[in-house]
């Protein structure tokens, strides 16, 4: 049965969704490396509305989209008349009627719940704030291609409790993992989120004890896309929260390094991680692309 309407937070799935969606992907993507025509989306339209930058979703689900059959149009707030004020609802309201699937990245997680609550077609968030469902779904995908299932392994979060970081937590409870997390002081995960989450969440002050035995480690930027004006003070609170050779060296031997990218060699990561045997980042970021494809099938065909 198809529950999903909207992907608006990774906990909007169901184990058995989530499940589905990897198999879908790994169909997809193969047919992709075959060079084989898959056009399940044929006539079908994208809008994509971004508020803020982006390469990696911006070309994956361009980019997917014409892959399937159909086409995607790019919106920003500059040269749309949401950069003026035009209300999120109306504008939900008339685009939805033009289009089959929106996809979203902006700033707080109420204007998307406010656009799909007003939407007549899914509504896929593309990073807010608070989530980045899309990446999460891309990252774990990407363990499970070079390393299995991920219930029951530890999965270490070094640096901000930023969007990522939520995502992460809640992908732990539906995937039944352990997310072991270290931020520095006045940087920690919403203490609420933590309590709800707190089967499945293990909060560390040294992030070196974070990344003990993990099997997974994962960073993302000290300054996210909005918090710019903090840049400065964070630059000094995060100094020893740099994911480096020494924090993968107490991880598990088979332990893989992540990031959604951009990175900033030199602050979240050392270069000898990101560039070093361990780094998977590539296969995660090429997997935004058939994870998103499976996802924009699932929410257009349902099960195929
Ligand atoms: N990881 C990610 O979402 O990258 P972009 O900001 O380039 O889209
Ligand atoms: N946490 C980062 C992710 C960028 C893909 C940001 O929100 O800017």
């Amino acid at each position: 049965m198809m529950t999903l309407n909207h992907f608006l937070q990774f906990s909007d799935l169901n184990r058995e969704e989530f499940d589905y969606l990897v198999a879908r992907t790994v169909d997809i993507k193969a047919r992709f490396k075959r060079y084989e025509p898959y056009y399940p989306l044929q006539d079908r339209t994208l809008v994509m509305i971004f508020e803020k930058q982006s390469t990696r979703t911006r070309l994956s689900f361009e980019a997917g989209m014409h892959q399937l059959g159909g086409s995607a149009i790019y919106l920003n707030t500059r040269d749309s008349q949401l950069g003026r004020g035009e209300p999120v609802e109306d504008a939900a309201q008339v685009i939805s009627r033009m289009c089959d699937i929106v996809m979203i990245r902006t700033y707080e997680q109420s204007i998307i719940d406010r656009f799909a609550a007003n939407s007549r077609v899914p509504v896929i968030n593309g990073l807010t704030n608070e989530y980045h469902p899309c990446q999460i779904l891309a990252d774990i995908i990407t363990f499970i291609e070079h390393r299995g299932p991920i219930q029951g392994k530890t999965v270490a979060w070094v640096g901000d409790s930023n969007n990522v970081c939520n995502t992460w937590l809640q992908a732990a409870e539906l995937l039944d993992f352990k997310l072991n997390v270290s931020t520095p002081p006045g940087y920690e995960i919403e203490s609420e989120r933590a309590q709800a989450a707190h089967q499945h969440l293990e909060v560390f002050a040294d992030p070196m004890e974070a990344c003990r035995n993990a099997h997974l480690v994962t960073t993302d930027v000290w300054t996210s896309m909005g918090f710019e004006a903090e840049n400065e003070a964070r630059l000094k609170a995060f100094a020893d929260w740099q994911v480096d050779s020494d924090m993968m060296s107490v991880a598990d031997q088979k332990a893989v390094f992540m990031h959604c990218l951009p990175a900033h060699r030199g602050e979240e990561v050392a270069a000898d991680v990101i560039d070093g045997p361990q780094s998977v980042v590539w296969d995660e970021a090429e997997n935004r692309l058939h994870t998103q494809k499976a996802l924009m099938e699932y929410l257009l065909c349902g099960r195929v």
